[in-house]
């Protein structure tokens, strides 16, 4: 692979930068004197690896990418709509190619030639038409990952839009929906392939009464997960990748390597934090911070957890923090993945390795502080259960799993079936759903359809109950865990239940919920 080092000219800064340089590690800032406390809770989401000694003094290698561009903002999906409360678009699946590597061009499977796929950004009681043209030679769909939008505009494994076909989604958002989200293909069996091709993308529903002050300004953090073969092509799966899950070469955020984001001594910023790759969990840290936690996938928080030292993001999961630079801050920090093991057969890096994801760069304008409000969001606790389901995760050896992988990966070990319906649930009542993992790798269980409320963690027998009430529709449910949560779907039809880790999904740990009257 071509390691030379070469100068970039940033877009929007100007500024020479050395390649190999932007993401130096150790973040020489000065730890933020306008730091919260240490925390009443611990943190909703808590860090579940055994403590892993971190190299102190652990040195990027030089990148063959580019690294220290300027964080980009991620390209607005436009709204060809000219009606109030109306949100049109088209989204075109489409091959787009882009140079990543010197002197060779990456073919990426993309929607409207962009990775990250273009924000979707719209508000609250929007009705949202997008029409999906598939130029792939494969079928696909688009999966409006936690949203809760009618099973038939879901983008469901059993609604695929063949190469060459059209169709619209089609949705209202309700009220009290603002979140985080994002969308991706979901076909039967070619999910894993078109998410590491490339295919992802942010939607974000706003709120008209965000009671996050607009002076906090917000930054929004895609973070994607990219191999590359020496020719600059994205290579397929390995067995090995079917069964662990993929993990690239480079961790990208908005798409590039280790960009730099700039903020002022002194300032608040909110940003929202999206893990879009197919299986790497991103054990986040912001060298010489702490961070705020306002909101996870479903939307904000009850009142900001301050303090936090680290934040687990498992694949699929959103988070919004609030990152606050000290006053007299200098030089600059790095946002970083610190070592996770979650526990597959031979997976050498990131089990043992702190990756650089961005380089946070004080500049020399202090802003001043902008509180947040303690109350953020009346988040109604779902209740009393009136009923319970229990799930098992397991794998099992030598059952042919796809491109040669060994290990097969069942939900009540069984693998997935369109025509099976696994799950039935009533309409608008409350479930307590129980999922045990009786393997030894973590698994990330995500349902569609509706949020819900994480209520404990058990592990080894010690069961911990959920500090913080809040809107989930992705959990992880580490090696021999069990994740107990309360949960109500709203809406007739058949939803999707699955492992996040794409490769898993796509061999078949997936099954369907059917919701009925
Ligand atoms: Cu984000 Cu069924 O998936
Ligand atoms: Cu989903
Ligand atoms: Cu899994």
């Amino acid at each position: 692979m071509d390691r030379r080092r070469f100068i970039v000219f940033g877009a929007a800064g100007g500024i020479a930068v050395l390649t190999g340089c932007g993401g130096g590690a150790g973040g020489g800032g000065t730890p933020p004197t306008g730091t919260a406390p240490p925390p009443a809770n611990p943190p909703a989401n808590p860090p579940v690896s055994p403590p892993v000694a971190i190299p102190p003094t652990a040195t990027p290698p030089v990148s063959p990418l580019t690294v220290g561009q300027p964080l980009a903002d991620l390209v607005r999906l436009a709204n060809t709509s000219a009606t109030p409360g109306v949100f049109a678009a088209t989204l075109t699946a489409q091959r787009a190619s882009k140079s990543m590597l010197p002197d060779a061009s990456t073919e990426f499977w993309t929607y409207n030639a962009l990775v990250p796929g273009p924000l979707i950004d719209v508000f609250e009681g929007d009705t949202v038409r997008i029409r999906l043209e598939n130029r792939l030679s494969q079928e696909t769909t688009v999966h409006w990952h936690g949203l809760p939008v009618p099973p038939e505009q879901d983008g469901n494994p059993m609604d695929p839009v063949a190469p060459g076909a059209t169709r619209l989604y089609e949705f209202t958002l309700p009220v009290g929906s603002a979140g985080t989200y994002w969308y991706h293909p979901h076909p039967h069996e070619f999910t894993a392939e078109q998410v590491f091709r490339g295919m992802a993308g942010l939607l974000i529903v706003r709120s008209r009464t965000d009671p996050v002050p607009a002076a906090i300004e917000e930054k929004l953090l895609v973070i994607s997960d990219l191999r590359l073969a020496a020719d600059g092509s994205i290579p397929a799966n390995t067995a090995m990748d079917w069964q662990n899950g993929r993990e690239g070469n480079y961790v990208l955020v908005n798409g590039l390597h280790r960009p730099v984001l700039t903020i002022n001594p002194g300032q608040s910023q909110r940003w929202r934090i999206l893990n879009a790759t197919n299986a790497r969990y991103l054990r986040l840290s912001l060298t010489g911070h702490t961070m705020t936690l306002i909101g996870t996938d479903g939307g904000l928080l009850r009142s900001p957890v301050p303090g936090l030292d680290e934040i687990l993001l498992a694949p699929a999961e959103r988070v919004e923090v609030v990152v606050t630079a000290g006053l007299s801050a200098q030089g600059s920090a790095v946002l970083q993945a610190l070592p996770y093991n979650r526990g597959g057969m031979g997976m050498m890096g990131s089990a043992s390795t702190t990756i650089p994801l961005l380089t946070l760069a004080y500049s020399s304008a202090a802003t001043a502080a902008v509180a947040l409000p303690s109350a953020l969001n009346s988040i109604a606790d779902l209740g009393v259960p009136t009923t319970t389901k229990r799930l098992v995760f397991s794998s099992g050896m030598g059952m042919g799993g796809m491109g040669g992988g060994m290990m097969s990966f069942l939900i009540d070990g069984k693998s997935f079936d369109p025509a099976r319906i696994d799950l039935t649930s009533r309409v608008n009542e409350v479930e307590q759903w129980t999922i045990e993992n009786r393997s030894s790798m973590d698994h990330p269980f995500h349902l569609h359809g509706t949020q819900f409320q994480v209520v404990s963690r058990t592990r080894s027998g010690v069961t911990a109950t959920e500090p913080n009430l809040a809107w989930r529709d992705t959990v992880n449910v580490a090696a021999f865990e069990t994740v107990v949560f309360n949960v109500v779907q709203h809406q007739l039809g058949k939803r999707m239940y699955h492992c996040h880790i794409l490769e898993h999904e796509s061999q078949g740990m997936m099954g369907v919920l059917e919701v009925v009257a």
